[in-house]
Order: C-alpha cells, then sequence, then structure tokens
C-alpha cells in the first residue's frame, strides 16, 4: 500500500507539465434535450425537429433577411456568430451523436434478461441461431437507420439543413453499418462535404468483457467500406478488448475526453470555422459517457436515436497529470445462471470466473487494460 502510493505520487511529479487542455461545455437553450422538462424516455428526435427550439437569436431582429430563413438555416448562422464573437482559443460546434440501431447483441440481452446476458450470455460468441460478437444490425436496426436517412432527406429539402462537415464513427460493425445507411445515397445540399466517414477506435462501446464489444480486425473494416478512413495508428487486431477486465466509469470517461480532444484537433487541423457541423455514430453507453464530459444532462438514447449538442471548446494552459484508471475484473458463469438472479450467481454453486469462454483472435496485447491519458 505505502508502496504503492509512493509510486503514484512520483509518477505523478514527473508527468506534470504544462499543456492545451481543452475544457468543453454544453451550451443550453437551443435544444430541447437541455430542457429538464424533456423526458429521454418519450423523446422522438425526428417528430421534434432534432429537438430544435422555436426562437430568435441575438442580433436577428436587426436583419431583414432572416425572416426568409429556416429555423434550421438560422442556427448554423448563429453557431457562425458564435464563432466570430469568440476570443480565438474558443471554439462552437454542433456534434449529432447517433446511436447505433438495434443489434442482435440487443435482442439477445432482452431475450435472456440483462443478468443472465451479463453472467454468461454475453460472454459467448452467440447461440444456435444467432451470432452477436461484434453484432450487426437486425432488421430493426437498419430500419431505424433509414428512419434516421428520411428524417436528414427531409430537413435538407424541407429545412435546407446544413449537412455535417465531418463524419466519425466507432469501429464496431453495428456502427459502421449505422452510419452507412444513414448517411450514403443522402441528396447533400451542393457544396456539403460529401459522406466519407473516419473509423475511430476510441469511439467504440465502454470496453466490457462482453464479445459484442471486441472489434473486428482493420482488414475486416476496409474490406466492407473500402472508401472509408480509418484514422491512423488505428491497429489490425483489437488490442484493447481482452475478454477478462472492463473499463470503469473513469476510464471510460477519460478516453471520451480523449476522443474529443482528438475530434477537435483533426477539425481544427482541416479547417477552422469552417468544420462547424460533425456527426458521431457511436453507442449508448459511450455518447452517454461524452455527455457527461461535455456537462450535457444524462439523456439516454433509444436504439437509432440521434441528439444535438451545441459544444463550447475552451483551450487553456493547463499542469496536467497523466493519469491512469485501472480496469476491473469482471467474474462470469461458465454455464447459464438463473435468469431470475440480480447478481452472478453460478448453476451448481460454481464459482464465476475470469478467464475468457471464447477463442482470442489476437493475443491481448500487453498494454490491454488501463489506458494512460493527460488530464
Ligand atoms: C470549464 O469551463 C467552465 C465554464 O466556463 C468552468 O465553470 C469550469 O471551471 C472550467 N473547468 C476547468 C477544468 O477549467
Ligand atoms: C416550430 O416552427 C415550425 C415552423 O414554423 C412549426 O411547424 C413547429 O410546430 C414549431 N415547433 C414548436 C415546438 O413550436
Ligand atoms: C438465440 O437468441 C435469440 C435472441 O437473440 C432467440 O430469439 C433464439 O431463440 C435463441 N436461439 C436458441 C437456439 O436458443
Ligand atoms: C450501405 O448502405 C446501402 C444503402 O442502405 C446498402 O445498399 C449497402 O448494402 C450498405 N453496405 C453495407 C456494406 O452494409
Amino acid at each position: 500500500m505505502k508502496i504503492s502510493t509512493l509510486h503514484t505520487a512520483v509518477l505523478g511529479l514527473a508527468a506534470l507539465a504544462k499543456a492545451s487542455y481543452i475544457n468543453y461545455t454544453t451550451v443550453t437553450g437551443y435544444f430541447m434535450q437541455d430542457e429538464v422538462s424533456t423526458d429521454p424516455s418519450t423523446f422522438v428526435y425526428y417528430e421534434e425537429n432534432f429537438g430544435l427550439i422555436n426562437r430568435t437569436y441575438e442580433g436577428e431582429t436587426y436583419n431583414r433577411n432572416s425572416k426568409d430563413l429556416t429555423q434550421w438555416q438560422r442556427f448554423y448562422n448563429e453557431v457562425v456568430r458564435l464563432n466570430q464573437e469568440s476570443p480565438c482559443n474558443v471554439e462552437y460546434k454542433v456534434f449529432f451523436f447517433g446511436r447505433h440501431g438495434d443489434g442482435y447483441h440487443n435482442d439477445a440481452q432482452a431475450y435472456y434478461g440483462t443478468p443472465a446476458w451479463n453472467c454468461y450470455w454475453a460472454e459467448i460468441d452467440g447461440n444456435d441461431t444467432t451470432t452477436w460478437h461484434d453484432a450487426a444490425l437486425s432488421q430493426l436496426g437498419v430500419e431505424q437507420a433509414q428512419t434516421a436517412h428520411n428524417f436528414w432527406q427531409q430537413l435538407i429539402v424541407d429545412q435546407r439543413i446544413h449537412t455535417p462537415d465531418a463524419y466519425f464513427t466507432s469501429p464496431l460493425t453495428r456502427c459502421l453499418q449505422t452510419a452507412n445507411v444513414t448517411f450514403e445515397g443522402l441528396e447533400l445540399p451542393r457544396n456539403s462535404a460529401s459522406f466519407k466517414p473516419m473509423v475511430k477506435e476510441l469511439f467504440r462501446e465502454g470496453i466490457s468483457i462482453h464479445t459484442c464489444d471486441n472489434r473486428r480486425s482493420k482488414n475486416y473494416i476496409h474490406n466492407l467500406f473500402p472508401e472509408w478512413i480509418i484514422e491512423s495508428g488505428f491497429t489490425i487486431n483489437d488490442e484493447l478488448w481482452n475478454g477478462i477486465t472492463a473499463e470503469t466509469t473513469d476510464a471510460q470517461n477519460m478516453r471520451s475526453k480523449k476522443v474529443l480532444d482528438e475530434v477537435f484537433e483533426e477539425l481544427g487541423n482541416r479547417n477552422h470555422e469552417q468544420n462547424l457541423f460533425v456527426s458521431v455514430t457511436s453507442h449508448s453507453g459511450e455518447i452517454g459517457s461524452i455527455l457527461s464530459v461535455l456537462g450535457h444532462r444524462t439523456f439516454s438514447l433509444n436504439t437509432g436515436a440521434v441528439i444535438p449538442v451545441l459544444i463550447r471548446a475552451e483551450t487553456q494552459e493547463k499542469d496536467v497529470v497523466t493519469k491512469c484508471h485501472a480496469w476491473t475484473v469482471s467474474a462470469h458463469c461458465t454455464t447459464p445462471p438463473a435468469t431470475s438472479l440480480a447478481n452472478c450467481v453460478c448453476a451448481s454453486s460454481a464459482a464465476a470466473v475470469t478467464t475468457p469462454l471464447v477463442t482470442m483472435t489476437s493475443e491481448p496485447s500487453t498494454t490491454s487494460g488501463p489506458v494512460c491519458y493527460d488530464a
């Protein structure tokens, strides 16, 4: 105990350094999802104009032209104004976070019940009729992505919405498919960015011992969508999932901060002030973690749902320390447990084990487990 405390203190000191740090906040007053009166469980984004609040913006009353513009066009102008009037270390961007549509793992979790799913079924590849290792979209999931597609198309035609300037997606199959069905084949406005998403490792779901969180290889992703960009440094095999340990909330939040930093850097490098609308296709747990990093209120998304967030990003000089959050070992059973149990109690009083039930596609890397980031 003493030794580890000393060790941490020494490491902390060694890593202390002045560096730029981005502080993210959610700007409220623009979207219904930010209001406490909006109930996430009943909110349907495509029936509510993505939640965009009908209102006027500062300075608009002096602009005669704005009366001919739609709410989405005026909102875009508002985001431009916010950027123009802010100091150069402050940026505003609108992120559309889309949760993937229903996948086979979602169906299996509902079918077996969450306790039995967590305890046993999620640790294997599938059952005799369904596969959920890196799960694909079910028919319902494809339809949910088509709903998002149709909604974007309607907003492009009816409200001349500014479509995303950049697209990012988690590397898990259900997100690749959701992003594809949502955006491929849209008739985009003239001069808008074409749909050519970047696959980013850190937009993946919270890393648990569930096989649905184990991504496929870089080659698989490239073969599925050869035109898409895979971020540089993306490893051939999944080096983060090991089937034994799981990210904690703190570890995941730190990763979510890191991936936001990467995206802001990527977009800044491409063209500051022009990448104002950004699409991210990710997962319920990961979007929840990102919302918490952004200081957004908790807002759970149903499968296939999308939430826009107006983000204020302020770059500061700050003492940063490299921090590591340990992952935790997740015990599970080797045979199906009683579905009625709330906790992981294995059949025949057998002790829960911590060895994977599936054959690993690649050796887990020695760096697998806690990942350290500047904080
Ligand atoms: C981030 O910005 C918010 C709002 O300006 C401020 O309240 C908060 O203290 C800042 N956080 C850090 C870590 O600087
Ligand atoms: C916002 O304005 C549009 C167009 O005028 C209207 O159709 C819609 O019902 C309004 N929404 C709300 C929530 O008032
Ligand atoms: C496999 O799981 C699915 C739910 O995802 C269920 O509908 C199906 O009946 C299961 N198959 C078997 C053989 O138990
Ligand atoms: C991508 O989406 C299009 C349009 O929905 C569909 O026709 C195509 O099969 C999808 N591609 C893959 C690899 O899923």
